[in-house]
């Protein structure tokens, strides 16, 4: 991987000029699409073990809920911050990089067993989130990325539009996840309650969103990476 395009963001380079679109479409696909089957599954898997153990019912749905939005953060987060941290921290992190793309896929295909949920959640107890347009945005924004990774609606869109719509996609999801990490249950429990189990991943996610930002700012000297939505 040449020294100049490490710290750039991954699907900031799928058709970049050191990176000719019809390469990265020969050499991706498979590869990306075992990553999306990979998640799908395990997603799967751990909604139909909760499910089993917790039971079909609302409580278990929402169980399931829980664990697979987990499931889902992990691969968002290198997704969201992995570009960012080797912009910053150097090629030591350059896999991450260079993997955005199929984290953002695999991201995808797990929300989609989340949505399944959502959906089983919604005839089981008909009282649950249903109109919470927040979220479903959330997932029409990740299914927009899915779309947009793809290099012909990119050079459709023009680099500008493309990189401000990916940026603005991403930034949105990561507030879903902070309004269910943080607003949720800090209304549900108040400060003083908060419940500890959920601060691991208010701090993966805020330190993603610092570190985009950080990446924003400061760009490593002797690079040519570009910042993400310039
Ligand atoms: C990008 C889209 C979405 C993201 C990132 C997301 C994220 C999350 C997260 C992080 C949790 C765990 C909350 C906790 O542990 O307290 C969760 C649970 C849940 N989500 Fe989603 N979600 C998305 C889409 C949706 C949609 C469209 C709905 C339905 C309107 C929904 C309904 C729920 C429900 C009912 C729970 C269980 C809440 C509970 O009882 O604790 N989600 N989601």
């Amino acid at each position: 991987m040449s020294g100049t395009n490490v710290t750039a963001h991954p699907s900031q380079r799928i058709g970049s000029p050191d990176r000719p679109v019809g390469a990265h479409s020969i050499a991706a696909p498979p590869a990306v699409s075992y990553w999306m089957a990979a998640a799908f599954v395990v997603s799967s898997a751990l909604a139909a073990i909760v499910l089993a153990v917790a039971g079909a019912g609302g409580a278990g749905t929402a169980l399931a809920l829980r664990v697979t939005a987990r499931w889902c953060f992990l691969l968002f987060l290198p997704a969201y911050a992995g570009g960012a941290l080797a912009r910053l921290c150097g090629p030591r992190f350059a896999v991450l990089a260079r993997q955005g793309r199929a984290f953002g896929l695999a991201f995808a295909a797990a929300l989609t067993v989340h949505v399944g949920l959502v959906l089983w959640l919604m005839t089981v107890a008909a009282d649950q989130r249903a109109p919470m347009l927040l979220f479903w945005a959330g997932v029409a924004c990740t299914y927009a990325l899915a779309l947009l990774s793809l290099p012909r609606l990119r050079g459709w869109l023009g680099p500008r539009v493309w990189r401000i719509a990916c940026e603005g996609a991403m930034q949105y999801i990561a507030l879903v996840f902070a309004v269910d990490f943080i607003v949720e249950p800090l209304r549900a429990h108040g400060a003083d309650e908060y419940p500890l189990t959920y601060l691991p991943f208010v701090v993966m996610l805020v330190g993603g969103a610092l570190l985009r930002l950080a990446a924003q700012i400061w760009r490593r000297p002797g690079t040519a990476a570009r910042a993400w939505a310039e």
